[in-house]
């Protein structure tokens, strides 16, 4: 009986303790979930970067002419939210979806973004010369490989434009993700 009290006195702390714990972890848990949360939401962003943007009326793009047409979203960067544009390069040969194409702007030599030279029907890039034919073919000039075309969708007389990053200076079409 006379050591009983100092093992109940154990008990009783390791007790304590234990209810300290569990109570910490009730509070800790939505804690970090509120932390985190910019986290997911950006993962959540990321993906959705592959969704389609609008990029406007298909009839504002003359039937056999290459257009540049601008691309908005917005990108989460933790609590931070960026309006970022994208242009794109756009021609339809008639009145289809089939007959359209959609190239990137960006260069894949270094990143420059590419202008349609309609005197000599060919994409040209500023910073090394690299020069890609009207369909983006590589011509001549240090880019890797040809301007990256992009997926596109025909709803309701308008096109939406998968925007997607690729890796530039390979000669692999490799996608970054965003
Ligand atoms: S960045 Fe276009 S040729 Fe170098």
């Amino acid at each position: 009986m006379a050591n009983s009290g100092p093992h109940r006195r154990g008990f009783l702390n390791f007790l304590a303790d234990m209810l300290m714990s569990v109570i910490a972890l009730i509070v800790a848990v939505p804690v970090i979930g509120y932390i985190l949360a910019p986290l997911r939401r950006k993962t959540e962003s990321a993906e959705g970067a592959a969704t389609f943007l609008d990029a406007g009326p298909i009839a504002d793009f003359p039937v056999g002419q290459w257009r540049l047409a601008t691309l908005e979203m917005i990108q989460e960067d933790g609590w931070k939210k960026t309006r970022v544009r994208h242009s794109v390069w756009v021609r339809r040969q008639g009145e289809t979806a089939q007959a359209i194409a959609v190239l990137s702007t960006i260069c894949p030599h270094l990143g420059c973004p590419i202008n349609w030279h309609p005197d000599q029907s060919q994409f040209v890039c500023p910073c090394h010369g690299g020069v890609f034919s009207a369909e983006g073919s590589h011509i001549s000039g240090p880019p890797p490989r040809s301007m990256d075309s992009l997926e596109f969708e025909v709803r309701e007389g308008r096109l939406w434009v998968r925007w997607q990053d690729f890796k530039i200076g390979v000669a692999e079409r490799i996608l970054v993700s965003v």
